[in-house]
């Protein structure tokens, strides 16, 4: 999705708000560009393609300040290319923008007749010219500013300049945006990470807030120009927790850093001895009330709740439906009061998921954020939240994000499991125990990461995966075939075992290799069984499992020995190999593993 950063200080704007950008690539996008303010003139330039592109096309010079604007683009109104790149500028108006003007045809036709002439195939493109238009009737720019953004239907962050005077007006609606705080400085970004080497402090802005930046100073007002008050918040995160630190790629080391981020999302929260989790300034409604769990989210955070749902409904006995974000609202949920609507997402900022949180509130139901982004719209919006401490995640295929959800998740189920006396002591003191091993045993697979890279070499070139799992370790293989899809444009699907031999089984042959998860569980024999159908029809098994002396060890293509662990944390383990199937594939295919074609980081618009 698009990303926006903006600067005003005493520094050169320029190369800092390009080293910015970079650090936003992440979030996907397909062309860039900078404009920075000079006394009075304000310099632009855009590019199609990459940010190292931008930063070549303003080495040349003509580019000094100490404000400005710079936006990376990902295409929703308009093909990527040059002039529907940001900035867009009318009049002495200069904007960057996220999100989307639903209205801005009916506006566009209204300035055409006015004499306005529009350069772009953009829907940001009419901001710049309602602001010019209310300027020329004679409003001051912070006025033209905010009665611009009133007309706007849909959602938007965005940084506005003007030639004529050193000011710099940022707001937002339904779309991200922060405003970083340093010495006699301000920024303001899409996230953290653009800036967090810059400054750790930060006002989360709300919907319709509009900052007013001159110099040393910034004001905030809602739409009508009274001033809101917002604190200025100090983040953990830290600029070289967003670096690569010697990994190829931050996906690599996001996968690596899943021992200390599961052990850092538990920190605080199990109390082994009392047989107790608690959540930090969590307050619940009544749980006794708790008839049914909804756990909603996109991507690889569904894939964490249909395992959420898997581990409360066997150890709790309460229904959980497992929903995706983009269906839920529309399919009419029957929602009651004593529902409890737990959100699961990294960014917080995914707008079907946001969207599915809003459907909850207005039907009164208590809604639980599960998130790694602290200030995200979910975060600050949901009743309660949970945060996982995966730190910043970078790479845009989701890795540690998916396994500090399953480890809130399966925290939550004890933390319920007690208050709801479902579970004994003992038996969240057992389950703590096992929990806490879980950094030890994530570490012990990848220490023998090495084995997986040499299955990789044997499968890089394959069209087509098929992925089997039962139970708790079907959202597990879903998880495993993304990852692979993601990074490596492999085509993979992910079927419930037991349902092969219900279509999938027909596309089995000596070249379809079949990645089975298959713990020594209770549906270790079926499963078994079906490998036996996939090798009767010369199918290649690549097996993942913690039976130490596995019968078709000799007739598979590969084995690969998971630790064992309780039934509710296998698929923390099992999803392990399957990332790292899914980086060395990529890896060596030389796909833009950290920022894969088509994909954003951070899906913000529906
Ligand atoms: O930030 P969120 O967890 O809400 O994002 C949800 C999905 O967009 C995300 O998980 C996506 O599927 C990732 N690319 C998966 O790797």
């Amino acid at each position: 999705m698009c990303g926006i950063v903006g600067y005003l200080g005493n520094k050169q704007a320029c190369d800092l708000l390009i080293d910015a950008l970079k650090r936003l690539e992440y979030r996907g996008y397909d062309s860039a560009g900078i404009a920075m303010w000079n006394n009075g003139a304000i310099e632009t330039a855009r590019r199609k393609g990459k940010v190292d592109d931008l930063r070549k096309a303003v080495s040349s010079g003509g580019f000094e300040g100490t404000m400005g604007l710079a936006h990376t683009r990902w295409a929703t109104h308009g093909i990527p290319s040059e002039r529907n790149a940001h900035p867009h500028t009318a009049g002495d108006i200069t904007v960057v923008h996220n999100g989307i003007i639903e209205n801005y045809i009916e506006i566009k036709e209204r300035l055409r007749k006015d004499g306005h002439e529009f350069l772009s195939d953009t829907d940001t493109e009419v901001i710049p010219h309602l602001v010019t238009r209310y300027v020329e009737e004679g409003r001051s720019f912070v006025d033209a500013a905010r009665a611009a953004l009133k007309e706007l239907k849909g959602s938007y962050a965005v940084g506005i300049i003007r030639k004529k005077e050193r000011t710099l007006v940022a707001a937002k609606k339904e779309s991200p945006l922060i405003v970083g705080v340093g010495d006699d400085e301000y920024f303001i970004a899409s996230d953290a990470p653009a800036i967090l080497d810059r400054t750790n402090r930060f006002i989360f802005l709300e919907d319709n807030d509009v900052v007013i930046f001159t110099e040393g100073s910034l004001v905030i007002t809602d739409m009508e120009g009274n001033p809101v008050k917002r604190v200025v918040s100090t983040v953990a995160w830290t600029g070289a927790m967003a670096e690569k630190g010697g990994y190829k790629h931050f996906m690599l080391k996001e996968i690596f850093e899943q021992p200390r981020a599961i052990a850092d999302t538990l920190i605080g929260r199990v109390m082994e001895e009392e047989g107790q989790v608690e959540f930090e300034d969590l307050s619940p409604p009544d749980l006794t009330k708790v008839r049914k769990i909804w756990m909603v989210a996109c991507g690889t955070s569904y894939h964490a709740c249909m395992i959420g749902k898997h581990m409360i409904e066997a150890n709790l006995r309460i229904p959980v439906e497992a929903d995706i974000a983009s269906e839920f609202r529309y399919r009419n949920p029957i929602l009651n009061k004593e529902d409890m609507l737990v959100l699961v997402s990294q960014s917080g900022e995914t707008a079907d998921t946001i969207a599915a949180m809003k459907e909850g509130k207005k039907r009164g139901v208590y809604t639980l954020g599960v998130c790694n982004v602290v200030g995200s719209t979910l975060a600050r919006e949901c009743d309660g939240v949970v945060f996982t401490h995966a730190g910043p995640e970078i790479g845009v295929a989701s890795t540690k994000a998916f396994t500090t959800q399953i480890s809130v998740l399966y925290m939550l189920m004890l933390y319920m499991g007690g208050k709801l006396h479902k579970m004994d002591r003992d038996r969240i003191k057992e389950n703590i125990r096992e929990m806490r091993k879980m950094p030890h045993k994530v570490q012990a697979i990848l220490n023998i990461s090495k084995s997986i890279e040499e299955i990789a070499g044997n499968f890089h070139k394959t069209k087509d995966f098929l992925y089997l799992g039962r139970g708790i370790n079907y959202p597990a293989v879903q998880e495993g075939a993304l990852k692979l899809k993601e990074i490596s444009y492999i085509h993979a699907e992910a079927y419930a075992a037991g349902e092969m031999k219900h279509g999938p089984i027909a596309l089995i042959d000596e070249n379809l290799p079949v990645v089975v998860v298959s713990p020594n569980d209770s549906t270790y024999q079926k499963t078994c069984a079906n490998i036996e159908e996939v090798l009767a029809r010369r199918g290649k098994v690549l097996l993942f499992t913690d039976h130490e002396s596995h019968e078709m060890a000799s007739r598979v293509e590969s084995v690969f020995t998971l630790p064992s662990t309780t039934y509710e944390l296998q698929p923390l383990l099992s999803v392990i190999p399957l990332q790292l199937l899914a980086y060395y594939i990529a890896n060596l295919l030389g796909t833009d593993v950290d920022q894969p074609r088509n994909l954003a980081k951070s899906v913000t618009v529906e």
